[in-house]
């Protein structure tokens, strides 16, 4: 570069320099900022003082820049949502990272977890179904069940279908349904067979009051191991089976939802067998992540009692 040009350039940018530093003093003043300099020599150097003053509120203005975003506003989410395509629903906000920063966040409004129609539903002792009545409005059966297992959301007898085919190949054995969605008649007799056996402090601790059991959303599914003959749920975790799913059922869209040492948080003993589907871009999340329960994942408070 010509030697003129450069000395332009530094003119230049001194100048600059010189009335971005006065501009900040003049700021400082009106401000407030701290003491103001007692000598000369000091006011010469009060641009540098206050510098950083000016420079920390640049990283506030693009912290409150990415808190507005509004992923709900995006026309790939408006879709999915409106499709009911809840894996894309997931994807069209980033994944399920993602997913789950935006609603832990507070910033998408469109996202109900109280939704019982949605893989994203949180059923708890806390959050009761709504309506309390609620059946889902597709239902399937998948390839194995046990006598009385009944179906499934539809979709979600696929995806169990595919998570036994898988275990089968991984060489743990099959895995087959022995219970899948209860209605809120048949949770009534469910719920009163544990406490009548059990009383109700254990009784509680095994079976959801009716109106409050993930069965009834049709996306819970309390399976067996069948390896030669099937098992019962009571065994399951101690199969070879049950430690597979434990350790790749979230590649299937299931997470085992009720896990050892959780009862504050759930409200349950642990129930290796009670596999709940949040589909895979979910359960992946909850995997990388190293949840233990669907109400940590979503920043929700732990429901380990009913309220009341
Ligand atoms: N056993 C589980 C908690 C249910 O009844 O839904
Ligand atoms: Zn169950």
């Amino acid at each position: 570069m010509h030697p003129r040009v450069v000395l332009l350039l530094s003119v230049t940018i001194g100048l600059a320099v010189a009335l971005i530093g006065a501009l900040w003093s003049l700021a400082d003043g009106s401000a407030q900022h701290g003491p103001r300099p007692a000598t000369a020599a000091a006011a010469a150097t009060a641009p540098k003082i206050v510098m950083p003053a000016a420079a920390t509120s640049l990283p506030a203005v693009r912290l409150r820049a990415v808190a507005a975003a509004d992923p709900c506003a995006q026309p790939a989410v408006q879709q999915a949502l409106a499709a009911g395509g809840d894996d894309a629903v997931v994807e069209a906000f980033g994944g399920g990272a993602a997913f789950r920063a935006a609603v832990t966040a507070g910033s998408a409004p469109c996202i109900d977890l109280a939704d019982p129609r949605r893989d994203w539903v949180v059923v708890n002792k806390a959050r009761p179904l709504n309506p309390v009545t609620f059946a889902p409005s597709s239902f399937g059966e998948p390839a194995l069940t046990v006598d009385g297992a009944g179906s499934l959301r539809a979709d979600v007898a696929q995806a169990l279908d595919r998570l036994s085919a898988a275990a089968d190949a991984a060489g743990a054995g099959s895995i087959a349904l022995a219970s899948g969605y209860r209605s809120y008649d048949t949770q009534v007799q469910t719920y009163s067979g544990q406490i009548a056996e059990y009383g109700q402090a254990q009784g509680d601790a095994l079976s959801a009051r009716p109106g409050h059991s993930e069965h009834q959303t049709g996306l819970a599914a309390d399976v067996v191991s069948c390896a030669g003959g099937c098992g019962d749920i009571d065994s399951f975790g101690g199969t070879a089976a049950g430690a597979w799913v434990a350790q790749y059922g979230w590649q299937y869209g299931f997470i085992v939802r009720y896990t050892p040492g959780q009862t504050e948080v759930t409200g349950y003993d642990a129930e290796p067998w009670h596999l709940r589907y949040i589909g895979v871009p979910l359960a992946t999340a909850y995997h990388d992540g190293g949840y233990s329960t669907l109400e940590q994942f979503f920043g929700l408070p732990p429901a380990p009692a009913y309220p009341g």
